[in-house]
């Protein structure tokens, strides 16, 4: 695929604030199958990154999106990885994070949450707020993101309008406004009524996405004219939810109370401008962030920044490996030496490259809001921070909650280093947790995860990056509690239950089932058990 990355130019007086200020850092959240890949491929078309979106007939035919590129994902159709895509449009700067979306990366998509500052709460019209949807908007809530919310694929049979708001209303706590209104029943989309500029954008259908919509603007007068009973129904529902008028809630929207809501098709491309237009005008720029201690880091303090994703062999060429920062405050310039802040040691970030799906290409300078990829810097792990001058540590990103747990033995003895050596990249990347026991040895690894796709993702891995072919063999446990170590001896004595080692030192003990974990909880009452990461496991 032909694309031209439409660099971002750099402001006249070229403040850090000023940078940050332009920045609109955000990720599309959404149930697998809602559009998501789709959305991407069309902001970034209405961007004008792109010549041509990808044809949406049948995601094995279609052309690669520029979000996808592992063939795993290839093959099976979904994204596993995340990417970032850094575009220009209007006087912004646009950072676009993809998430995956299978729930068994959930914690993958955690991450990359970690690092936007607003998100867009995509939604299937036929089916409304599904479950991972859910999931990952109680995520939002959690780290106190705004949510734009979009109701896609307009242009199919649906919900009712009505019926969609409610069901928002009831079910995230949120009140949508919206700021434009679908015209035309779902599958019978025909433009929408920007409610903010009181005018009709007509849609006309464009080759299964293959260029930009044309949109023409009406007054509702003509939109009455020429649309009869279609505009007439959508005014009548509207009104009852919605005002005409610039939006002003903005204190609502950043405080994740209100959501302004807009309707799309996004593989017909229309509705799709609406959305940047949106994000432009009321998503927050990149700001102060808080460190560990919640003292808030001023964007034009010296460079800092926190890896959210950790990745390799993304380039089978170079069997590279690439840690995603984002800048939280300063001017990142490729070259300079930063200090990690977990080692106190310094290391010069001469790789620096921006990752545009498979595209990639050196960054000189990057802004706060902005992500940059630090190729081949192997000592950085998910959750660590980098600066310059003033030392910073941003909070550490939660890891989730295990459910799935096997048991990894190399295939073939005399490649014994290359699978120790693979198990250790594959957990420094957070793709799987790795938990040890003096009984099962060096040998026998516990792999821990969140869904059981990461154990494909791990096997893949072993066999081509690593050549180190290993067999997997599934246990019974099901949960995961923190212990300590006065709880062994207790612990050891009971069946359905094994502790273990996190490389991170903590005693992890893991249960059949919750009735193990009953059981024990009311047997040894002093014996403790924590529960792992985040309170809410998207799994
Ligand atoms: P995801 O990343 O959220 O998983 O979704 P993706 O963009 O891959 O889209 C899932 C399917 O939905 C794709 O169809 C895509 O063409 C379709 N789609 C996305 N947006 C719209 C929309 O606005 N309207 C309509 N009608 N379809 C949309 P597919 O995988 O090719 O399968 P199929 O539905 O064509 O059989």
């Amino acid at each position: 695929m032909t694309q031209q990355v439409q660099q971002p130019v750099r402001n006249q007086d070229g403040s850090i604030a000023r940078e940050a200020s332009r920045r609109r850092t955000f990720a599309v959240i959404s149930h697998p199958d809602a559009g998501k890949s789709t959305l991407t491929e069309a902001l970034a078309l209405h961007a004008r990154v792109i010549g041509t979106a990808g044809a949406t007939n049948g995601k094995e035919n279609r052309k690669e999106t520029v979000s996808d590129w592992m063939q795993m994902e290839k093959d099976r159709g979904i994204s596993i990885s995340s990417t970032a895509l850094q575009f220009a449009y209007r006087d912004t700067v646009i950072n676009l994070l993809d998430t995956p979306g299978h729930a068994d990366f959930s914690e993958d998509t955690y991450r990359v949450l970690s690092a936007v500052d607003c998100a867009v709460m995509l939604v299937d019209a036929a089916k409304g707020l599904e479950t991972q949807t859910m999931k990952l908007f109680e995520v939002c809530r959690q780290r106190n993101l705004p949510i734009i919310t979009v109701i896609n694929k307009w242009d199919r049979p649906g919900l009712d309008t009505l019926a969609l708001m409610d069901e928002i209303t009831e079910r995230t706590g949120l009140t949508p406004v919206p700021l434009t209104w679908a015209v035309g029943i779902a599958g019978d989309f025909r433009g929408v009524w920007d409610l903010q500029k009181n005018e009709f954008v007509r849609f006309t259908k464009v080759n299964a996405g293959a260029s930009l919509a044309t949109a023409e603007r009406l007054s509702p007068a003509d939109a009455l004219e020429q649309e009869g009973q279609a505009w007439t129904d959508a005014v009548d529902e509207a009104s009852l939810v919605a005002e005409t008028g610039p939006f002003e809630d903005m204190d609502g929207f950043l405080a994740g109370k209100t959501t302004p809501l807009l309707f799309s098709s996004a593989v017909q491309n229309a509705g799709v401008k609406h959305i940047l237009d949106t994000l432009v005008d009321l998503a927050p720029p990149a700001g102060p962030r808080e460190d560990v201690d919640g003292t808030p880091r001023p964007v034009d303090a010296p460079f800092s920044g926190f890896v959210f994703k950790v990745q390799a062999g993304m380039n089978k060429a170079h069997r590279d490996h690439v840690a995603f920062i984002r800048v939280c405050s300063g001017i990142f310039e490729r070259g300079m030496v930063v200090t990690h802040a977990s080692t106190g040691k310094s290391f010069a970030t001469k790789y620096a490259q921006q990752l545009f799906g498979r595209e990639r290409e050196v960054i000189d300078e990057a802004w706060p809001g902005d992500v940059v990829g630090l190729v081949n810097a192997s000592a950085l792990r998910v959750g660590d921070s980098l600066y310059t001058e003033q030392a910073v540590q941003y909070p550490p990103i939660p890891l989730f909650s295990p459910e799935h747990f096997q048991v990894a033995r190399s295939k073939d003895p005399s490649k014994f280093k290359q699978f120790r050596r693979g198990i250790v990249q594959l957990e420094h990347e957070g793709i799987i947790q790795v938990l040890r026991s003096d009984l099962r040895g060096d040998q026998a690894p516990v792999l821990a995860a969140v869904g059981p796709m990461q154990f494909e993702v791990v096997q893949d891995r072993m066999d081509h990056d690593f050549s180190a072919p290993m067999r997997l063999e599934q246990l019974s446990f099901s949960l995961a509690r923190l212990t300590t170590p006065e709880a062994l001896t207790a612990l050891k004595i009971v069946r359905g239950v094994e502790v273990l080692t996190r490389s991170d030192g903590e005693l992890i003990a893991l249960f059949t089932d919750v009735w193990a974990l009953r059981r024990i909880e009311r047997d040894y009452p002093e014996v403790e058990l924590t529960p792992i990461g985040t309170s809410s496991s998207l799994g």
